[in-house]
């Protein structure tokens, strides 16, 4: 039930994608099911590129015969399909459950459209609940974890490193602090390469509760 909603999600955001745009792949579980979708158009004859936001994806598009290009030479893109862990109706995001974070904000901001896909578990009142992960230069690991318990966030080290070769440390807050202000905080600390606060990057999102698919775009919000 949750994967035919997240299928539906993607698929209604795949919608989007015309012919003769570079298309940015978000990363996560949703996401693929927007690579299958977009891997199908491709057969039936859409021409697009693709660039990707984790090895992952690329190596999953490229296996569906979907041409992923370097992003590191790419400038701009026409529309960006991801994923994320907490929305809400602001069109903030909690991202980066998936560790891809870093790349996948890059890529937003080169993104002339960014969309959001998910299932209803992801639609939240205000986003702060899920864990925000936190990419960190692992030189700089124990002066940016005290920094975050100091926000009073319980801080764990995750296993393993990112694409990037970075560590994540995943921040756990029993009282979300101002999102603005704790995204100013993060992005002003040195050491920390990237956050899961996607504030400003989601345009529109595509949430599938129940087989019904709503849309919601930033330019329609008030205030
Ligand atoms: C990866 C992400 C993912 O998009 C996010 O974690 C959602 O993943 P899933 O679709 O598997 O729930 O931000 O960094």
């Amino acid at each position: 039930m949750q994967d035919d909603d997240k299928r539906l999600a993607a698929e209604a955001a795949v919608g989007e994608v015309r012919d003769g745009m570079l298309v940015g792949l978000g990363t996560g579980s949703t996401v693929r099911f927007a690579i299958e979708a977009l891997a199908r158009r491709v057969a039936e004859g859409l021409r697009i590129e693709a660039v990707s936001t984790s090895h992952d994806s690329a190596a999953k598009a490229g296996a569906l015969g979907i041409v992923v290009r370097d992003f590191a030479t790419i400038a701009r893109v026409d529309l960006t399909i991801d994923g994320a862990d907490e929305i809400d109706a602001r069109l903030w995001a909690i991202k980066g459950a998936g560790g891809a974070m870093l790349r996948e904000k890059v890529v937003a901001a080169a993104s002339t459209r960014m969309v959001v896909i998910a299932d209803a578990s992801k639609r939240v009142a205000a986003i702060g609940a899920a864990k925000l992960p936190v990419e960190v230069l692992p030189f700089a690991r124990a002066y940016v974890a005290e920094r975050l318990a100091m926000l009073d966030a319980a801080v764990t080290v995750r296993d393993g490193v990112t694409d990037n070769g970075n560590l994540v440390l995943d921040a756990r807050f029993a009282a979300f602090p101002d999102a603005r202000g704790l995204a100013a905080a993060l992005d002003a600390t040195p050491g920390v390469l990237g956050h899961g606060l996607f504030l400003d990057e989601v345009d529109a999102t595509y949430v599938a509760d129940d087989g019904v698919v709503t849309r919601l775009e930033r330019a329609d919000l008030s205030g």
